[in-house]
């Protein structure tokens, strides 16, 4: 896995992408907008493959802000075609190798036509157990906080007491899986735009400037050489860390 040698027990658990830079990439290559996103897509296929040969617990990809629905609508339409077509072509193989895929945000507000192929890989690969690949679909953090809290205000049962960090975690939409241990950025942009925001709060940041059609398996081994060389100390000092 290139040079440097990862230490295989010290990999991140969680693994959550950004996955920015499709448009201009597309401008670099003077090409329509789209084909940065088609391109995004074969990324998609390499890293998903190397996480999964890694062991990696679990993926989540941004693939789609609630702020995108603001593009504009030929920009939407092909985005929600390339994610149908994506379904379809990696679905089997995705099953093959046990990762089971999880599509998180609001999916009520997905066009009806996307809804069959979204239902079918959730449910086709739902037993898997190799690793699980969240693709944030209409997703914000805010809004995943927002919704639970409505489940919450909805349900009655809950008691004020109730509500620890362990529960409310489970209320999210990544429920039952661990944090973030490492959040890449492709394109070099300093924000979080409204990603995973709860679930982030001790995650390790690692912003390239590589546009994601180009990030590729060399691309994330820096990046997991990068968080082995953090030192990660949840608010303790590191005399705490060394004492462990
Ligand atoms: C990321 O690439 C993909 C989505 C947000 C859907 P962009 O489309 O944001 O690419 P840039 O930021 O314009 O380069
Ligand atoms: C973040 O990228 C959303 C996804 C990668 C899906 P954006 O391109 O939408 O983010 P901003 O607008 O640069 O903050
Ligand atoms: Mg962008």
């Amino acid at each position: 896995m290139g040079k440097g040698q990862l230490q295989t027990e010290k990999l991140p658990r969680h693994i959550a992408i950004i996955m920015d830079g499709n448009g201009r990439w597309a401008k670099q290559h003077h090409l329509p907008r789209i084909m940065g996103h088609r391109r995004g897509s074969e990324s998609v296929r390499e890293v998903v493959r190397e996480c999964r040969q890694l062991g990696i617990e679990a993926l989540t990809l941004y693939a789609f802000s609630t702020e995108n629905w603001n593009r504009p609508k030929a920009e939407i339409r092909a985005l929600m075609a390339l994610l149908k077509k994506f379904i379809r072509s990696e679905m089997l193989e995705l099953h093959q190798n046990n990762i089971r895929v999880k599509m998180i945000g609001d999916l009520s507000k997905l066009p009806e036509d996307v809804m069959p192929a979204v239902r079918e890989i959730m449910d086709f690969t739902g037993n898997n157990t190799g690793m699980t690949l969240n693709v944030a679909l209409s997703y914000s953090g805010r809004d995943d906080i927002l919704r639970a809290i409505r489940n919450l205000v909805a349900d009655r049962r809950t008691k004020a007491s109730d509500i620890t960090e362990d529960f409310f975690s489970s209320c999210l939409d990544t429920a039952g899986q661990p944090d973030p241990d490492l959040l890449i950025r492709t394109s070099g942009e300093l924000r979080v735009s409204n990603f995973l925001l709860w679930q982030i709060a001790y995650s390790e940041l690692y912003i390239t400037d590589v546009l994601w059609p180009d990030f590729g398996k060399k691309d994330l081994a820096k990046a997991l050489r990068d968080f082995q060389t953090r030192r990660r100390r949840f608010g303790l000092t590191d005399e705490q860390m060394r004492n462990g």
